[in-house]
């Protein structure tokens, strides 16, 4: 039988909900693709590192960080390697980069992942972040190491974008890349439509865990505009970073503008927009009128949707329907699974 080391860098919200399809998947894992995952080491930022060869029991770690928001003191490799250390040092095959997002910098994910490529390891990520400012890079090194290099879950969770593009769309230029891609700034838009305020809307949305403590990021668009630079880096071999796009968010967007739009028959949404204009890659994240009837007036609440405009294939829509952890968790997983296959 195959034996896959898993490095995790990060463990939290969403490694966990990998870690559940880790576990609930091993036996089905053995039988059917006749491999056996060993998670080697698993690092956070403050919480310390776990590094054993044999296999961390991922179980034990769940349940512990589940129970008290720690690893529990006799926690087998429990040690204070540092992330660097531990990608540099520890024995795996896969390094999963889940640490947290940022915008700005891409940092210190980014780092993180040109160091494991450098030592020749594949790499998942769920963090934007290095897409967003160096995605063209990042596939260019990750093919010169002849690794594997898998981020689906960065744009849309488990929902295959990247992976349907590159698997079942062959010879398909993408010319135009246009979505709704922020959750937060499509829910606080839908309440305000139905006659809150921006800030009941807000409010509302921190009670249903929608709404970030400081939500600045998603409702002046950075958010929108790095998932959109995600996928224009990879998908349109575009060299752009989120700073980089024509970007309003949806602050200055009143009950007046939406109550008008509504009388003409329309709704506001925060579209994302990449095309090329006389060659040149441009990118748009802005508060837009549409149609009632426009199938993008229906994709409420936490869903999201992304259209493809290709030149052999015309345009491909995809929806995700009210995701939750869960499919952040599949999303990982699932790369994982390609990967293996890829790598048999
Ligand atoms: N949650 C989702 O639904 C979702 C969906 C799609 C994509 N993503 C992306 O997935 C990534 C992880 O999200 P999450 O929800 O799991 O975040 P989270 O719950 O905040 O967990 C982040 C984890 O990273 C650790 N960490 C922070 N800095 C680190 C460092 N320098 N080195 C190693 N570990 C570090 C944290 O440890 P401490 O807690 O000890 O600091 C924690 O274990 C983010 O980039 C996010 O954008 C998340």
């Amino acid at each position: 039988m195959r034996i896959i080391r898993v490095a995790l860098l990060g463990f939290g919200n969403a490694g966990k909900a990998f870690g559940e399809l880790l576990i609930k998947n091993e036996q089905r894992m053995k039988e059917e693709l006749d491999v056996k995952i060993l998670v080697t080491g698993v690092v956070t930022g403050t919480r310390g590192a776990i590094i054993d060869e044999e296999g961390i029991n991922l179980r034990k770690v769940i349940d512990d960080l589940t129970e008290t928001g720690r690893f529990s003191k006799d926690t087998k490799g429990l040690c204070n390697m540092t992330t660097k250390e531990v990608i540099q040092e520890a024995n795996y095959d896969v390094a999963i980069e889940i640490t947290p997002l940022d915008v700005f910098t891409g940092q210190p994910a980014l780092e993180h992942i040109i160091m494991a490529m450098k030592r020749k390891k594949h790499v998942i990520t769920a963090n934007k972040g290095p897409l967003a400012h160096e995605g063209k890079y990042l596939k260019a090194l990750s093919k010169s190491q002849n690794i594997q290099f898998f981020h689906e879950t960065t744009v849309m969770d488990g929902t295959p974008i990247f992976n349907l593009v590159e698997e079942t769309l062959p010879f398909c230029k993408i010319q135009e890349i246009h979505g709704i891609l922020n959750t937060t700034t499509n829910f606080v838009l839908e309440e305000m439509a139905k006659g809150k305020t921006f800030d009941e809307a807000m409010t509302e949305g921190r009670k249903r865990g929608f709404v970030e403590a400081d939500p600045s990021l998603d409702i002046d668009g950075w958010d929108a505009a790095a998932k959109l630079m995600a996928l224009m880096n990879v998908l349109m071999e575009t060299n752009l970073k989120p700073q980089d796009i024509h970007r309003t968010g949806i602050g200055n967007v009143t009950a007046e503008d939406i109550a008008a739009a509504s009388n003409e028959g329309k709704v506001i949404k925060l579209i994302c927009k990449g095309r090329f204009e006389g060659g040149k890659p441009v990118g748009i994240v802005e508060p837009v009128s549409i149609p009632l009837k426009d199938a993008y007036a229906s994709i409420s609440g936490t869903s999201s949707v992304v259209s493809l405009v290709t030149d052999l294939m015309g345009t491909v829509t995809i929806t995700e329907h009210d995701p939750e952890i869960e499919q952040t968790g599949y999303g990982i997983f699932s790369d994982l699974i390609r990967l293996i296959k890829k790598t048999q």
